[in-house]
């Protein structure tokens, strides 16, 4: 088990699995008729998902543009909140179609919300690709169009995930476990 700043981290998804996954992912979203795509990050947590996601999605002869919009869901403790727009995206999205990308979809309140955002800005169409789900804690009827893997009921970090600001540059996902 790896050990980053004094914890035990258990790995979840290695670097090659989601490597391999992700490569997947873009080619389901190729074999889709997208024909202006606009890709948005959400950020903080999508960052490095959605930096390896398109340029896999390059490799199958995709080119989206790419915006973020960063959004805040939960404060700085590990319970869902209430959504807020902190930066919004400079791009036109009336008649495009949107792609969603986040880490996790879990009560699925923040792609809830930013999704209806698009649509009523008048967006073609708004998919989501996340790459982790935990379905069990769902509180909404969103589901996600695009999902790297089922996640487990714990509370993971690394590949862009944070537990208080700390682990986002882990190459993979783990869950923390106790002091080395
Ligand atoms: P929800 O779907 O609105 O409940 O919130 C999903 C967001 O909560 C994700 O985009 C993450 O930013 C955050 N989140 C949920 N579960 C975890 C976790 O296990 N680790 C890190 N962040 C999480
Ligand atoms: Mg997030």
């Amino acid at each position: 088990m790896p050990a980053v700043r004094g914890k035990d981290i258990e790995v979840l998804f290695s670097a090659s699995a989601i490597a391999r996954r992700n490569l997947e992912l873009a080619k389901e979203i190729a074999s889709r008729d997208y024909t202006d795509l606009l890709v948005i990050s959400v950020l903080k947590g999508s960052f490095i998902f959605a930096a390896d996601l398109i340029r896999a999605m390059h490799d199958v002869g995709l080119s989206p543009e790419v915006e973020f919009i960063f959004i805040s869901s939960y404060g700085s403790g590990t319970t869902s909140g209430e959504v807020r727009v902190l930066r919004d995206i400079d791009n036109e999205v009336n008649g495009r179609d949107v792609l969603l990308i986040d880490d996790i979809l879990e009560s699925g309140k923040t792609l809830s919300y930013t999704r209806e955002l698009m649509l009523s800005r008048g967006a073609k169409s708004c998919s989501i690709a996340v790459l982790l789900d935990k379905r069990m804690r769902r509180q909404t009827s969103l589901n996600a169009d695009y999902v790297g893997f089922d996640c487990p009921d714990s509370f993971v970090v690394g590949y862009g995930m944070d537990v208080a600001h700390a682990f986002r540059e882990l190459p993979f996902v783990g869950v923390v476990k106790g002091e080395v």
